[in-house]
């Protein structure tokens, strides 16, 4: 582990897990713990008028952070936004087609990259997000710790370079591979915003921020290196600099044996692992340096039933060797069943 392993001043399950600690029972949440299954969701963000709407209204943000805390009581909350404001606050359009995802002004040339916005004003432009972490610092219980994120410089490029997403990234790395020079320019962009705008996360009120690169698996061979792990890198070092003793998660979607490079390159303090990470290999290999988070299959939460508790105590036993915090391989779904994650956290927590 590194450095801040020894201390733990606050007593909260997340923040003793990324410090090292064995936790028993592990502490839980779940990635896109607000979301669509939730009822009370769908009333909030119809409310808001439309999801970016809801993302940027601090009440209604810290409102749908909230209701999954009420519901199930997870131990960490994850600040409601998402990594595509990122490019919106460098100047890009960007809205969600019902149905389909989100759609951007797309990025793939010098004229393109002329247009965005400097890194330092991305803070500003985002201001209600923080404006969020602060009510939620209040509203939190005390055990609760609030996590704040943001994508990781190639995956925010992928959707910025496409203009949506994309199944394989075919468009991101044709740019990479033909005009390296602006696609290099465009990740040090992300690079310095993500460096900026996670730092005034933190400086609200983010206990912890977790780094999504959930394309990371795209990358082929040296270009992993290159566009996913020396970014993270970056950003890990600066923000530790910065904010001596906040732990960051990463999450290199895919990344597969290239997770225990990129744990090694990154320096985080805790690794989220994709469903399909071996839990036996990712024991021995990754959770002597890192907190693990991770790994159950999010069809579990649709499904349900005796399988579910199985594989959550599967999971649960696999790491119990050392600090883990249960969470899912990637988001649960809009067809998830809420009395399902009743089902998990008992699994998980009896
Ligand atoms: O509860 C939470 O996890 C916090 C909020 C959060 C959202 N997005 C809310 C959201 C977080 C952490 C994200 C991260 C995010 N956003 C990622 C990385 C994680 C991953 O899933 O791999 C990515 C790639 C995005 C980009 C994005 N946002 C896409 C591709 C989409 C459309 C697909 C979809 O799931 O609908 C979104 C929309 C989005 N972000 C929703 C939510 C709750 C659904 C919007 C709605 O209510 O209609």
């Amino acid at each position: 582990m590194t450095a801040p392993a020894a201390r733990d001043p606050s007593g909260k399950p997340v923040l003793r897990a990324l410090a090292g600690i064995r936790v028993d029972p592990p502490p839980v949440w779940l990635m896109r713990q607000a979301g669509r299954y939730l009822p009370e969701y769908r009333a909030t963000r119809a409310r808001a008028g439309g999801f970016l709407e809801l993302c940027l209204t601090p009440d209604l943000a810290a409102e749908v952070t909230l209701q999954p805390i009420r519901r199930f009581g997870f131990d960490a909350a994850i600040l409601f936004a998402d990594i595509l404001l990122v490019p919106m606050a460098l100047g890009a359009d960007l809205w969600f087609e019902t149905g389909e995802g989100p759609r951007l002004s797309t990025v793939t040339g010098p004229a393109d990259l002329a247009r965005l916005r400097p890194a330092e004003a991305v803070p500003e432009r985002l201001a209600p997000v923080c404006e969020t972490i602060r009510i939620l610092r209040r509203e939190l219980p005390a055990r609760t710790t609030l996590i704040g994120f943001a994508g990781a410089p190639w995956t925010v490029a992928t959707y910025m370079i496409a203009g949506r997403g994309t199944p394989d990234q075919a468009p991101a790395r044709r740019l990479m591979y033909g005009d390296p020079a602006v696609f290099e320019a465009l990740i040090d962009r992300i690079t310095q915003a993500t460096i900026a705008y996670l730092s005034a996360q933190i400086e609200a009120g983010a206990e912890v921020v977790k780094l999504f690169d959930s394309w990371a698996g795209a990358l082929p061979g040296p270009h992993f290196a290159r566009y996913a792990i020396e970014p993270a890198r970056r950003i890990v070092t600066e923000l530790r600099a910065r904010h001596p003793g906040v732990p960051v998660i990463g999450f290199p979607r895919g990344a597969g044996a290239g997770y225990a490079a990129w744990l090694d390159g990154t320096g985080v303090e805790g690794l989220a692992l994709d469903t399909a990470v071996d839990p036996g290999w990712a024991a021995r290999a990754l959770q002597p340096r890192a907190c693990i988070q991770g790994n159950l299959d999010p069809l579990l939460m649709v499904l349900g039933g005796p399988r579910l508790a199985e594989e959550a105590r599967r999971i649960r036993d696999a790491f119990a060797g050392g600090p883990h915090i249960f969470n899912l391989g990637h988001g649960i779904t809009p067809d998830a069943d809420p009395a399902h994650v009743e089902q998990l956290l008992a699994a998980v927590r009896g």
